[in-house]
């Protein structure tokens, strides 16, 4: 009988014991889950931060000059406060060259387009420019905002300001109002462009990357622009003076 309890209390020994075992592993393992758990979320928690630091979007400037950027040095302060979160490009007149000689600020320097062309105002070569300066600055995938600029044009506020404000919202800013004055649509455009869809706007515009590209790969409005749009001849002065034949 005495033999039998002592085997029993044994039997409860052995028995608290493994439990006591079961409870530690379980811990240790349900522990070290939650454990590998959280190292996984902070090791993606630096993948993002790391990924993100890398992945800065940039503001493209694209500058149509026609040879010197005479205002320069205002850019020149501007984006020294930029921490590289801009790209610069311009597109001068055929055979400018923008080197040490022609420019004095670092940011312009071999920052031309290789295949520039002869822009006229309000011929569709000015577009063509704009489409120019796009490709190029499209080959860089950091490039989110697009912002054409002439050679006369300065900031009037700092690059954080302004890197912000572009940055606020998704959209584009384009000019568009109804040009009501008669003469600048061409009925020939229609259909492809029809009169209802006509409309007038500074070319100074921001593009976002989707609209940028829009632009760069049109092969419908470009080309009507291109054989309808032509600046107005100047009036000619000289066939006035045909009264005194
Ligand atoms: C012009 O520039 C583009 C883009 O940077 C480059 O791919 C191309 O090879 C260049 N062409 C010439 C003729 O240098
Ligand atoms: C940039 O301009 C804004 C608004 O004018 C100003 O609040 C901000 O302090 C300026 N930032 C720098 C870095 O100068
Ligand atoms: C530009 O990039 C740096 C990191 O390189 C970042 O700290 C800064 O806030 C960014 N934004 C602007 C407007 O410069």
């Amino acid at each position: 009988m005495k033999k039998k309890v002592v085997q029993q209390r044994w039997k409860q020994k052995v028995f608290g014991l493994i439990l006591v075992v079961v409870l530690c592993f379980g811990s240790l393992l349900f522990m070290q889950m939650r454990y590998t758990h959280v190292l996984g979320l902070v090791s993606l928690q630096h993948q993002f931060v790391s990924q993100s630091q890398v992945q800065i979007p940039k503001i493209a400037f694209l500058f149509i000059a026609r040879n010197r950027l005479p205002l320069e040095m205002v850019w020149d302060a501007f984006f020294r406060g930029g921490n590289n979160n801009f790209s610069i490009l311009v597109h001068p007149r055929p055979g400018f060259v923008l080197n040490e000689a022609t420019t004095r600020s670092s940011y312009f320097l071999n920052r031309q387009v290789n295949n520039s062309i002869q822009v006229d105002w309000g011929e569709a070569s000015m577009i063509e420019a704009e489409r120019i300066l796009l490709r190029h600055a499209l080959g860089d995938p950091l490039n989110d905002r697009f912002v054409f600029l002439s050679d006369s044009c300065i900031p009037l506020y700092n690059f954080s300001y302004t890197y912000d404000y572009i940055m606020s919202t998704p959209t584009s800013f384009v000019d568009s109002f109804a040009d009501t004055k008669g003469g600048r649509y061409n009925p020939k455009m229609d259909p492809v462009i029809p009169v209802y869809n006509w409309r007038k706007g500074s070319q100074w515009a921001v593009l976002t990357r989707k609209h940028a590209k829009v632009v760069v790969e049109d092969e419908t409005v470009f080309p009507m622009f291109q054989k309808y749009c032509k600046k107005k001849p100047l009036p000619r002065i000289l066939e006035g003076s045909s009264h005194s034949r």
